[in-house]
């Protein structure tokens, strides 16, 4: 018999932790298009959710699960303390960011500097279970490459080769982490942008498929670089699960087919026409409590990515909305927009 493993500890697809995009209303318009994928906030420090307004910062709608927190730090206690504040929202894990490397974030030496500290992370990884009994994940680089890098133990260290992160799982292995998730790039400490270092360091895939061959007990997923059903297909065969980032906002209904990966070939039979209906009582809501309805319907800017009407719908639901609310030139867009291209499934 076929062992079962909760689709919540072993997503088969999951939506990246994304600053200023994997807010809460983002996430609720997720899932009018995929039910089963496990949706991540974006990240919030430790430090954040110990002296922040707690339901500012980790409130949520139940329709967001399953959910996944990521937090980000440096110090054991300071991630006890912001777990432990997160028990009271119930988010369903508890992921740990070792994986950013932009300048902000390093400095204070969180992120993907902490791969050159497995011993901290381990720590870290043990505070957090002290502070939940929820599942606890991480999200890393294959590596990271300091070269240049100022910083005062770390400057031109590089922990870029397979035996590196080898090393690195080694070390945190027995603190028994729920999911690895790996983005298959090393992470340039010095030099480039956050998002160069999502573009230029190349693509490593065989050495994410590897690490599942060596470690054939640890749950894998794959992250960095994937766009489409077939690729996540494709990595499917070698990892666990696989984590889609940039395709989610750039082209959010080839989400629609997703699900399949969970119930074995049934994809979700949905239409935009569905999707935008699916916004609309949302957007309605935000209105009526006197929120910015663009709140949400940014993050559906390109739901007719690479179709026809793509631009009038831009048109149609970009702001200023001052002639007519938010909710009724969605309602516009309904009418206006080519009905094959609305209902197509
Ligand atoms: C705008 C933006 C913000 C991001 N913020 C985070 C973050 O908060 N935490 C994190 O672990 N990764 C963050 N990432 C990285 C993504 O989670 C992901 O690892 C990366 O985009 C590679 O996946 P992709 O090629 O599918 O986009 C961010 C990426 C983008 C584009």
């Amino acid at each position: 018999m076929k062992k079962y493993i909760s689709p919540i500890k072993a997503p088969k697809v999951s939506i990246a932790p994304m600053v200023d995009r994997t807010d809460r209303h983002f996430r609720y318009f997720l899932r009018g298009i995929t039910k089963k994928s496990l949706l991540y906030t974006e990240m919030i420090t430790a430090q954040a959710i110990i002296h922040g307004d707690l339901e500012k910062l980790l409130a949520f709608d139940k329709i967001e699960k399953p959910l996944s927190l990521q937090v980000a730090g440096c110090s054991p206690d300071d991630i006890y303390k912001a777990v432990k504040l997160a028990e009271a929202f119930d988010y369903d894990e508890i992921n740990l960011n070792v994986g950013c490397p932009s300048d902000r974030v390093s400095g204070n030496q969180m992120g993907a500097v902490l791969m050159a500290y497995p011993e901290l992370v381990r720590e870290m990884i043990l505070a957090m279970r002290e502070g939940t009994k929820k599942p606890i994940t991480i999200k890393h680089r294959i590596g990271i490459d300091g070269t240049g890098y100022l910083s005062d133990d770390f400057n031109n260290k590089i922990f870029d080769r397979y035996e590196d992160m080898v090393n690195f799982i080694n070390i945190i292995e027995d603190a028994k982490l729920d999911r690895f998730t790996v983005h298959a790039r090393v992470a340039i400490l010095a030099g480039l942008s956050p998002k160069e270092n999502r573009e230029i360091p190349p693509i490593r895939y065989d050495e994410v498929y590897k690490l599942k061959k060596d470690f054939p007990h640890l749950n894998i997923e794959i992250n960095g670089g994937i766009k489409t059903c077939d690729e996540i297909e494709e990595h499917l065969k070698y990892v666990d699960g696989v984590m889609i980032g940039r395709a989610s906002y750039e082209n959010p209904f080839m989400l629609r087919d997703v699900d399949k990966f969970y119930d074995g070939d049934i994809k979700n039979s949905l239409s935009r026409k569905d999707i935008i209906e699916w916004m609309l009582p949302y957007i309605e809501q935000l209105e009526t409590n006197g929120e910015n309805p663009n709140l949400i319907l940014k993050h559906g800017l390109e739901l007719f990515h690479g179709v026809r009407g793509t631009r009038q719908w831009k048109q149609i639901i970009s702001p200023p909305f001052k002639d007519m609310k938010a909710s009724e030139r969605v309602k516009l867009a309904l009418r206006e927009l080519p009905e094959d291209i609305l209902n197509s499934k």
